[in-house]
């Protein structure tokens, strides 16, 4: 039986990963948070990883907070950059196969046409960088990984923007939302839905995909949305980035193409307001 190791186990990832662990029984799941494998601890690493000996890691650990990362630098680097190479190194040493999660925020945000995977990166802050170095170490020391950069992610699980907007919009009166970052959303779920149709498929093609669900739109109407499928009473105005700064500047424009995702693994891609509806249906029966 196939051993499949997933770090970060109890993010929005890593829980919507072990909601559908019961579908593939024919796997051996093996779910590590910070108490049983510390991504900062790169010593200690490698030797939990000889103990647990997975053929698959499916890396959704990371130093997520987009803010806190422009004062925590070092910690930053350690978990989206020195812990991946590690988990590359490891896995090219042990032939394992090695799924890592990165970001649209490698991007500066600067093009106007969904990116490709070959679209040049060029990261506008500490988070995007020490998660293109990781990338970067990703494929330089275990080529045959595969990389999937998502964006803007949200659950039932955790702290996310559909969480956060359908709290504040049953407490306020009005809120204002930034509508010029543009790009589109994605529901966990299917993010860990299209990571297991490449882990069940028979070819592995390493390299780097792409995946959000479907749709082009801003911050502003993605809580449109929110309010629309919540029925929430909420006067929601759009606003520019400008006139809500915060510590870490956020590409303007970062949809990404998902092409080669579909064409490669016939990954479907649903539509985002579906994808959101599913997940507040859940949220609202919680
Ligand atoms: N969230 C987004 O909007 C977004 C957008 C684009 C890409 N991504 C990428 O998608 C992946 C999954 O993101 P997510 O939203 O599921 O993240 P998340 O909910 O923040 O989960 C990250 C997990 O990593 C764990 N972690 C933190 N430090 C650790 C350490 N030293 N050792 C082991 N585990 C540690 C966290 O544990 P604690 O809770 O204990 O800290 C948490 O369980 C990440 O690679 C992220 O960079 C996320």
């Amino acid at each position: 039986m196939k051993k499949i190791l997933v770090t970060g186990a109890k993010g929005q990832l890593g829980s919507e990963l072990q909601v559908l662990a019961s579908n593939y029984p024919l796997f051996e799941w093996v779910f590590t948070d910070r108490g049983e494998l510390d991504l900062s601890d790169l010593v200690h690493l490698e030797t939990v990883l000889s103990k647990i000996d997975p053929q698959f890691i499916i890396n959704c650990a990371a130093q997520t907070a987009v803010d806190r990362a422009e004062t925590e630098v070092a910690l930053s680097d350690l978990l989206n950059h020195q812990a991946v190479a590690v988990l590359a190194q490891w896995t090219h040493a042990n032939d394992c196969k090695l799924i890592h999660v990165s970001t649209d925020y490698v991007f500066d945000g600067i093009a106007s046409n969904a990116l490709t995977e070959t679209a040049q990166p060029n990261p506008i802050n500490v988070y995007g960088v020490t998660k293109l170095a990781g990338e970067k170490a990703c494929l330089e020391l275990n080529p045959n990984s595969i990389i999937i950069r998502t964006s803007w992610v949200y659950s039932s699980f955790g702290n996310n923007f559909v969480k956060t907007m359908s709290r504040l919009m049953q407490e306020k009166e009005s809120l204002n939302v930034v509508n010029d970052q543009i790009g589109s959303p994605t529901y966990a779920a299917d993010l860990a839905q299209a990571i297991m149709t490449i882990v069940t498929n028979n070819t592995w093609q390493a390299g780097i995909y792409h995946f959000s669900n479907e749709g082009e739109i801003s911050w502003y109407e993605f809580a449109l949305a929110i309010q629309e499928i919540g029925k929430f009473d909420c006067a929601i105005s759009g606003i520019p980035s400008a006139a809500y700064p915060t510590p870490a500047k956020r590409p303007q424009y970062s949809l990404l193409d998902k092409s080669k995702i579909k064409q490669v693994y016939g990954v479907v891609v649903p539509d985002y307001k579906g994808s959101l509806r599913g997940c507040m249906k859940l949220l609202r029966s919680e």
